[in-house]
């Protein structure tokens, strides 16, 4: 069953402009001193299970930074299994892990409310690399492992890893590069902007159980989101389990460009979640496509088999405005 709840529109907000007006008028005057304008180091803090950091677990190190935006915030995680919830509510935080497989941050729990999640990414400018985020609920019920609710947040080399609603990628722009995705039923799902680039989604959904790969949400025209897929890799685990994806709004907007799709993927390609008036509104396509399963001639109807000119604003990191924010 699909997992359905309200989900709050607040616009994001973000405050580089502010510095940004300051960089410029500071350009303009001469008397400006460089170091007025350079970044200041970022403060760095040394997460460690067995106490040999400066703090034993991930929460408490994200507590002791500062919530200002003076600086940027480096929370070094050794490997370890860390059994805790994380919630990031401070701009410019950065998790980073020796290797996703070594370091792992784990929760089992259903979706109960916001809370629920393993991770909470609430704040913008958010960065994480080579972390496992897993939710071990199981196959009875929605467990997110990672709701991303703020702005410019990218994600390098991650694992994310649950059976339904894995990765609730629900409002801003995100960036994920080289992760892995596993789950069962709309497992990345929500109404973010986001780009996956040379990531591989894998499907545990048995064949006959309806597995969806997306559940994109996107309810009017005028939303600027929608996930687009370049140089990814679908599996799973055996022929015809999944769909790539399944209308939660009905403007869902979904683009694999460039991507390798095993047998696993259905035919048809796409469903209309049971109401047949989404097929007007919805934009699916593919682009350049590869494998058994990307075959456009079994797709439904309502689905689109790009141009290259069609295609091109989902296919670079513009998608995400990352030219502005991607460091
Ligand atoms: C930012 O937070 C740090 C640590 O909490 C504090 O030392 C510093 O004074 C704060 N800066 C501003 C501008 O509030
Ligand atoms: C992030 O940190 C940089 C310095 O490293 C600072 O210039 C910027 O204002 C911060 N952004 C936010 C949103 O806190
Ligand atoms: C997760 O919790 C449920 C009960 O809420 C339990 O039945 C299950 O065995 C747990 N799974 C793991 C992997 O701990």
């Amino acid at each position: 069953m699909p997992l359905l709840y309200g989900v709050n529109h607040a616009p994001c907000r973000g405050n580089r402009a502010t510095s940004f007006a300051l960089l410029c008028s500071c350009l303009a005057i001469s008397s400006c001193f460089v170091s007025s304008v350079s970044m200041p180091s970022p403060v760095v803090i040394t997460v460690d299970q067995s106490g040999n950091g400066d703090h034993r677990t991930i929460q408490d190190a994200i507590d002791a930074a500062p919530a200002n935006d003076s600086a940027a915030v480096v929370i070094r995680i050794r490997p370890g299994v860390y059994r805790e919830k994380v919630v990031v509510d401070k701009p410019n935080v950065t998790l980073t892990g020796t290797s996703a497989s070594s370091t792992v941050i784990t929760w089992n729990e259903s979706w109960v409310s916001d809370q629920s999640p393993t991770v909470s990414l609430l704040a913008s400018d958010f960065v994480a690399k080579r972390l496992t985020f897993q939710n071990t609920f199981g196959n009875t019920a929605p467990a997110v492992a990672v709701r991303v609710a703020g702005d410019r947040v990218a994600f390098y080399g991650c694992r994310f890893v649950s059976f339904q609603d894995t990765l609730l990628d629900e409002r801003g722009r995100h960036y994920y590069r080289g992760c892995y995705v596993q789950g069962a039923t709309d497992f990345i799902f929500g109404n973010g902007r986001a780009l996956f680039d040379k990531c591989h989604l894998h499907s545990t959904s048995p064949a006959g159980a309806g597995g969806a790969f997306t559940a994109q949400q996107r309810s009017s025209e005028s939303e600027d989101t929608g996930y687009s897929f370049v140089g990814c890799k679908l599996t799973g685990l055996g022929a015809g389990t999944s769909i790539l994806g399944r209308p939660w709004g009905p403007y869902s907007r979904v683009v694999f460009a460039l991507t390798y799709m095993s047998s696993t993927v259905r035919p048809q390609g796409w469903d209309d979640w049971g109401d047949p008036s989404k097929q007007r509104t919805v934009f699916y396509g593919q682009y350049q496509c590869y494998g058994d399963g990307s075959k456009t001639d079994g797709r439904v109807a309502w689905s689109r088999d790009l141009t290259q000119a069609e295609a091109a604003p989902f296919i670079t990191k513009a998608w995400v405005d990352g030219q502005q924010w991607l460091r």
